[in-house]
């Protein structure tokens, strides 16, 4: 991949028309917040053939071999507040689904929250993080991450738990045709939220587990549940035994 092949042929007015491409970095998602302080325009895409420090949720390392994934960033200043900044996450994983489904012919699921995944196992994840001052928020940044053509079952932490592309299909997927359409739906989505488009029925059509009993690790503890889907602002529902509903905002499905 280059900046050049990526710009070629890429048919958005903005998403990732401004390309940074790197051999090596620590994390992209580090890069673009770097960017942000700099003014980069809206849809900068910070994009790496490998991260020396990537970042997953909670803390968590993102490991992929160098020039075998999509790792990148997307930075953005959408007109939303804080608690609306879900939907974008929730935006980028029906990208990564679109894009992959009509590349591959893979069905992909969600797990909540950001939890991408082909046949019960994990084939990317998104890291969404802010910008803020005084409660305003300044920018977005949207990392996604997607194993491509690498074979995590060679992982031992993570066989079982993670696929790519190639190990589910069989053969090696053009990881720029990818991003490409992933880009593309990314704009789409995204200037149809500032029109007041809502992901979330979208994005529970996709999601994991519906109607089954879930457990949700939360920061301090665990709920149980019934999952019914995602609210408008991304928080998982939950039908607890008593019969209440109640809205996840932390935490994750176990
Ligand atoms: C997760 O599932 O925990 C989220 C993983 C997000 C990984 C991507 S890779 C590109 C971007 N840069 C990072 O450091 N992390 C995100």
């Amino acid at each position: 991949m280059s900046p050049e092949g990526i710009r070629e042929g890429l048919d958005t007015r903005f998403m990732g028309q401004e390309v940074v491409y790197l051999s090596t970095v620590g994390s992209t998602n580090e890069v673009a917040r770097a960017m942000a302080a700099r003014g980069a325009p809206e849809g900068t895409l910070v994009i790496a053939e490998e991260q020396t420090a990537g970042k997953g949720r909670l803390g968590r390392r993102w490991i992929a071999p160098a020039g075998t994934s999509l790792l990148f960033s997307l930075l953005l200043y959408p007109d939303l507040t804080l608690e609306q900044v879900p939907r974008l996450t929730m935006l980028a994983s029906l990208a990564a689904a679109e894009a992959i489904e009509s590349v591959t012919g893979l069905p992909v699921r969600f797990k909540w929250p950001n939890d991408i995944l082909i046949r019960g196992r994990k084939v990317g994840g998104v890291l969404t993080e802010v910008g803020v001052t005084e409660e305003r928020l300044d920018y977005v940044v949207v990392g996604i991450g997607l194993n491509v053509n690498w074979t995590p079952s060679q992982v031992p932490e993570l066989a079982g738990k993670a696929t790519s592309l190639s190990e589910e299909l069989g053969r090696e997927v053009s990881r720029l045709e990818l991003l490409q359409r992933l880009l593309r739906y990314m704009e789409g989505g995204y200037l149809r939220l500032e029109e007041g488009y809502l992901p979330h029925k979208v994005f529970t059509s996709r999601l994991a587990n519906v109607g089954e009993k879930v457990e949700v690790v939360l920061p301090r503890g665990k709920e149980e549940g019934f999952v019914e889907g995602v609210n408008a602002e991304g928080a998982l529902l939950l039908r607890r035994e008593d019969g209440m509903t109640v809205g996840v905002t932390m935490g994750e499905v176990a």
